[in-house]
């Protein structure tokens, strides 16, 4: 039987915190190493310039998401790890997508609708600040995993929708010109936390309410303590289901810790000690990570090397199908 193929991306617009940990690199780095897949984990670059034009940020966020799932034991030679930018077949295929795609379609985008319905709430024209990059974000999308042909399109809530669009633009072209695409499936894992962050929301650069995930034990134990709780004192009951200690606790612990943590909570565990407990933690499982991660972000060279071959290989099943999507569409030599 052919192994599934999965595929997902990181934009590379920040450093990345324990909520991208839990929810998007834990999980990728473990389906890396399952033989019964055939995976495709990269860096979105391209997607990168949509919301950042800053060069040293999208430079510097490359290195360090790179690094980060390097260290944290991705298996590259399982799993096809590359840059986006270095396929350029995907910038091709987006055209091509572009041509056949509804722009009505683009119209419902959530990202873009959000764009436009705060420019009308400021009293601004509606299409204020408004890139094309943004509008067509969900064809470039499209094309990253129509390109693999990817089955499984691991992704957080805020992405089904581009995943949708994508079958709704292979379909397209599938009837309009040959069946060169995969339709591809959102899985969005009901196992794999959403963190809260600092404050208590979610989890977001956006809140600025982030824990860094490769940060020094001593800022890591500072981050951990300045997670909000509540007034009561030690011995008083606390509640686990409203606390973000816990929350985070439970997407680190096992399942014996979490029940002991619970029990914990209930018998009026202080804040300090539990905080104190989750950087034990959360420590014992980054600690070896996070020195790879200083030794790799020290040899940028060799993550290069790593892209490089991971392009290569990407590029081997790109070119052959934009030739054929290409030939499809009519693109190909005289004769
Ligand atoms: N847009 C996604 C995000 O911001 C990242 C991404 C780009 C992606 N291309 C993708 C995810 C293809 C899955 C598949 O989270």
């Amino acid at each position: 039987m052919r192994k599934q193929r999965i595929l997902t991306g990181i934009t590379t617009t920040g450093t990345p915190h324990l909520g991208n940990y839990v929810g998007a690199i834990r999980p990728s780095v473990a389906a890396s190493r399952d033989r019964t897949l055939e995976s495709y984990f990269f860096l979105a670059d391209y997607h990168a310039l949509i919301k950042c034009q800053d060069p040293e940020q999208v430079r510097q966020s490359s290195k360090e998401i790179a690094a980060t799932w390097l260290a944290l034991g991705l298996d590259t030679d399982n799993a096809v790890f590359y840059r986006q930018s270095d396929i350029p077949e995907l910038p091709e295929l987006t055209w091509i997508l572009s041509c056949s795609t509804a722009k009505g379609l683009m119209n419902r985008a959530h990202a873009y609708k959000a764009a436009v319905q705060a420019n009308e709430a400021a009293g601004e024209d509606a299409d204020f600040g408004i890139t094309m990059g943004l509008f067509s974000y969900p064809v470039l999308m499209a094309a990253d995993m129509l390109m693999f042909n990817a089955e499984r399109i691991p992704v957080g809530r805020d992405q089904i929708q581009h995943v949708e669009m994508a079958r709704d633009i292979a379909q397209r072209f599938n009837h309009n010109f040959a069946e060169l695409f995969t339709l591809p499936e959102a899985v969005v894992e009901d196992d794999v936390a959403v963190l809260n962050g600092l404050d208590g929301r979610k989890m977001s650069k956006s809140y600025n309410n982030t824990i860094a995930l490769f940060q020094t034990e001593k800022q890591l134990r500072k981050s951990i303590n300045r997670i909000k709780t509540n007034l009561l004192e030690p011995g008083e009951p606390k509640d686990p289901d409203s606390s973000t200690v816990f929350q985070i606790w439970a997407a680190f612990a096992s399942v014996d810790e979490i029940a002991r943590m619970r029990k914990a909570f209930a018998e009026g565990i202080a804040w300090g000690e539990a905080k104190k407990q989750l950087f034990e933690l959360i420590n014992a499982e980054l600690a070896e990570a996070r020195e790879q991660y200083a030794r790799l972000m020290n040899d940028p060279g060799y993550i290069e090397n790593v892209l490089q071959q991971g392009a290569q290989r990407a590029r081997e099943h790109s070119s052959s199908l934009l030739a054929k999507v290409r030939m499809a569409v009519g693109i190909d030599a005289i004769g």
